[in-house]
């Protein structure tokens, strides 16, 4: 029967053959009355299906055309342990070998992880091939980069069996991410974070990628990690301005997910200033755990995983608008309180909140004002180009109440009007 069908001339096809063998005919009998519309299909498909095959016979009645259809199987589920501690660096790598025993490591990190000594705490004297990034941060997360990576791991004869081991911050994180998922058509990927923000954010959820000269991330993949390791004692190198900063994903998951976790951190701020590992790694729990529950559910950004995206809308574009002088989290300080006057607006706030909101920020020393030298015109303009704006207009996360996000229509993302945007960005200043 496939033999007829590649030839073209098989005719009286049913619609179980169709099913059981699939389509391998002539578009103009596949879109056949006959092949498509079964009594057993409801009415709107049974609908669908006629104008569809009304347009394919008006387009190619003509023209004898072969399609062949290729079902992908679903992806088997899969998990990955994240596993938390205070000085566990220490003692990582003979469980790396257990876990990944198949596999051989090739670590990327960059030269200050490498000058706080964390790579030696990680590695010891063993002679394990690493890629060193120079310079750190933002300004390497480029696709030349993720190819120097990747060329490395040829020059050491590495192949499908490799584990690459990102040790590092967000940008780290993103760019061994990333050429984990293109090296070979995907090789598995161990995340070490050390920063506030990678641990409570970029290490878990699978986003990796490279910027372009015009936009972050502009290159990407999905690629979860097959393991996370998070050390809160790597925070204690931290630079004071990256670590505040980056509690602030922190603050933004308590907002959208966890009343009770805003409280702890209002509560314990103080210990988490001071870097107490016991608090830090209870806030580490607390992220992985809410961030989690988000990405099991809606793994590539379909609709519930937009709520990560609060305070991120108004965020970005403050980022973009700074020329980056702003580091992500102090941005998305400003989206959050950006966020907070939009929920005023909109009669989504009590009394209060946004005053408990802003003290958090405060004390975590990050801004809560635009900086005097961003032009709103520039800002409404950034604010346009979002990634997600549908027709020059993005939609934005709200929330109701803390620890819960506003829906509209089950969507976690709403509209809200130019002129409200507007008016909160003046509120701004
Ligand atoms: N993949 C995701 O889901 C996701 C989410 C949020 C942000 N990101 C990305 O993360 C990146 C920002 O990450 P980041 O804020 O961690 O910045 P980063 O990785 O650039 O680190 C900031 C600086 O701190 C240094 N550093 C890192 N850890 C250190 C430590 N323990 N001790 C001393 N110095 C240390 C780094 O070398 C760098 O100079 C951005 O590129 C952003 O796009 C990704
Ligand atoms: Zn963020």
């Amino acid at each position: 029967m496939a033999n007829l069908r590649e030839s073209g001339l098989a005719t009286n096809t049913t619609q179980e053959e169709y099913d059981l063998e699939s389509c391998i005919l002539p578009v103009n009998q596949l879109y056949s009355p006959a092949l498509g519309i079964d009594k057993t299909y409801p009415r709107s498909l049974k609908l669908r299906l006629l104008i569809k095959n009304a347009l394919y016979e008006l387009l190619f009645w003509h023209n004898l055309m072969i399609e062949h259809e290729i079902k992908i199987p679903a992806s088997p589920a899969a998990s990955y342990r994240i596993t938390i501690g205070t000085g566990i660096l220490d003692t990582l790598w003979p469980r790396v070998e257990v876990d990944f025993r198949r596999y051989h490591p090739f670590v990327v990190t960059d030269e200050n992880l490498v000058s706080a000594g964390h790579l030696h705490k990680l590695l010891g004297d063993k002679s394990i091939p690493t890629f060193v990034i120079s310079p750190a941060g933002e300004i390497s997360k480029t696709i030349d980069t993720a190819v120097a990576i990747i060329e490395a791991m040829e020059k050491a004869y590495l192949g499908r069996d490799t584990l690459v081991v990102a040790l590092g911050g967000g940008t780290v994180g993103d760019i061994a991410g990333f050429a984990a998922a293109v090296f070979k058509r995907g090789v598995p990927v161990l995340q070490i974070p050390t920063t506030t923000l990678a641990q409570a954010d970029s290490a878990v959820g699978g986003k990796t990628g490279v910027d372009s000269s015009l936009s972050k991330n502009a290159f990407g993949a999905f690629w979860n990690p097959s393991a996370v390791a998070i050390d809160v004692a790597t925070l204690t190198t931290l630079d004071e301005r990256q670590y505040r900063a980056g509690l602030v994903e922190s603050v933004k998951h308590a907002l959208i997910a966890d009343s009770e976790y805003f409280d702890f951190l209002e509560n314990r701020l103080d210990d988490v200033l001071e870097r107490k590992p016991d608090v830090l790694e209870q806030i580490a729990l607390w992220n992985c755990r809410i961030k989690g529950r988000v990405v099991e559910i809606d793994p590539i950004e379909k609709n519930h995983r937009r709520s990560l995206n609060y305070g991120h809308t108004i965020g970005h574009a403050v980022e973009a608008a700074s020329g980056f002088d702003l580091l992500h989290g102090e941005a998305v300080a400003i989206g959050i309180i950006a966020a907070g006057l939009i929920e005023l607006e909109l009669g989504l706030s009590e009394p209060g909140r946004l005053e408990r909101i802003r003290m958090i920020l405060e004390k975590l020393d990050v801004p809560v004002k635009l900086p005097k030298d961003l032009a709103e015109k520039d800002l409404i303009d950034l604010v346009k180009r979002d990634k997600k704006a549908i027709n020059k207009w993005p939609r934005f996360v709200l929330i109701g109440k803390i620890g819960e996000v506003y829906r509209q229509d089950e969507q976690y993302a709403v509209d809200v009007a130019p002129d409200v945007i507007e008016k909160v960005l003046k509120e701004l200043y």
